[in-house]
């Protein structure tokens, strides 16, 4: 593994590539990744950087994001078998159906779409900034897509938003239930529990926080707490337990793993950055009206961390 580590920095260097890794991925693809992050600040350092390759160790949505952003460099995605289920649940038709059922709303897409869908949407939001993002708009009704999970949390934060949710879910998110909570917590009692909004309202609700990948790793690092719940994805657990080792966390429930985020391996991503592929491609029309949706998204978010 060693070696390999030693082969891809050294292809980095050679082709001025940067890697961008998802908290989910594997652990070990940490040793090679410039940035790892949640989507929000992934999207970010992409837009930021002036590397001429950018490989995204993640989803294709994320690459694809990713590509938007920088139309001229290169992205690659290590495995394109790396989908996301929830993005690939609403297509350009169902959206314009749903657009039509409730016309004249503002429609707000999370990241995890399609870079079509993205294109026909008013703004663009991640698991970070969703509630900043919708309350940005300052309608009475907003059209969420295609999560309903993290639209019902978002308007329950915010008074005054009605948000009319798609039916869209994450299977691995929306498979934890009320029952988990409750016999997690009954096992470790007084043990704060840390959720993804992509989980179910009802079992947001019983969090004692909220929030991004990221924001769960931010969460752990400001609290002397020792134990913790964590109800999401699996690689975030496994950063904990390496980054934090006198601190316990709990998954909690087995098999909480997105089966598409663990297939970029280390070889993947030294083939990848070797014969330069999988490129990822975008419609130029598309691509320039997606880019407008994420653009907004990036300006509200930027004038929030400002403050
Ligand atoms: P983050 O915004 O926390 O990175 O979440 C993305 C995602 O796909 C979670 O399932
Ligand atoms: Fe998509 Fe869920 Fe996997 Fe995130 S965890 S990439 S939302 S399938």
């Amino acid at each position: 593994m060693k070696e390999l580590i030693e082969k891809i920095n050294n292809l980095k260097k050679e082709k001025n590539a940067v890697i961008l890794a998802h908290c989910y991925q594997n652990a070990e693809i940490d040793e090679v990744a410039d940035f790892v992050g949640d989507s929000l600040y992934l999207s970010q350092m992409a837009a930021k950087t002036d590397a001429d390759i950018i490989l995204f160790a993640g989803v294709y949505f994320m690459a694809q994001t990713a590509k938007i952003l920088c139309p001229d460099k290169k992205v690659l995605l290590p495995n394109m078998n790396a989908g996301c289920e929830m993005a690939d649940m609403i297509n350009l038709k169902q959206l314009r159906e749903f657009k039509a059922k409730y016309p004249d709303i503002p429609v707000v897409c999370y990241i995890n779409s399609t870079a079509e869908v993205k294109s026909e949407c008013d703004i663009c939001c991640t698991s970070s900034n969703a509630v900043q993002i919708v309350d940005s708009i300052k309608s009475e009704k907003v059209l969420f897509l295609p999560d309903k999970n993290l639209g019902r949390w978002v308007e329950k934060q915010l008074q005054d938003t009605k948000v009319i949710t798609y039916e869209g879910f994450c299977p691995i998110h929306h498979n934890i239930t009320v029952e988990d909570v409750l016999r997690t917590k009954k096992e470790n009692p007084g043990v704060k529990l840390l959720a993804h909004p992509e989980c179910k309202e009802e079992v947001s609700s019983l969090a004692d926080f909220v929030g991004s990948t990221t924001g769960i790793m931010n969460f752990v690092k400001n609290n002397s707490d020792k134990k913790y719940i964590i109800a999401t994805e699996k690689g975030v657990v496994d950063r904990l337990k390496r980054d934090y080792p006198d601190k316990e966390f709990t998954l909690i429930k087995e098999n909480l793993i997105c089966e598409s985020m663990k297939l970029n391996t280390l070889e993947d991503i030294y083939n990848s950055l070797n014969d330069e592929t999988f490129e990822i491609k975008v419609d130029r029309e598309i691509s320039q009206k997606a880019l407008k949706c994420i653009e907004k998204m990036l300006d509200v978010s930027k004038v929030g961390a400002a403050k």
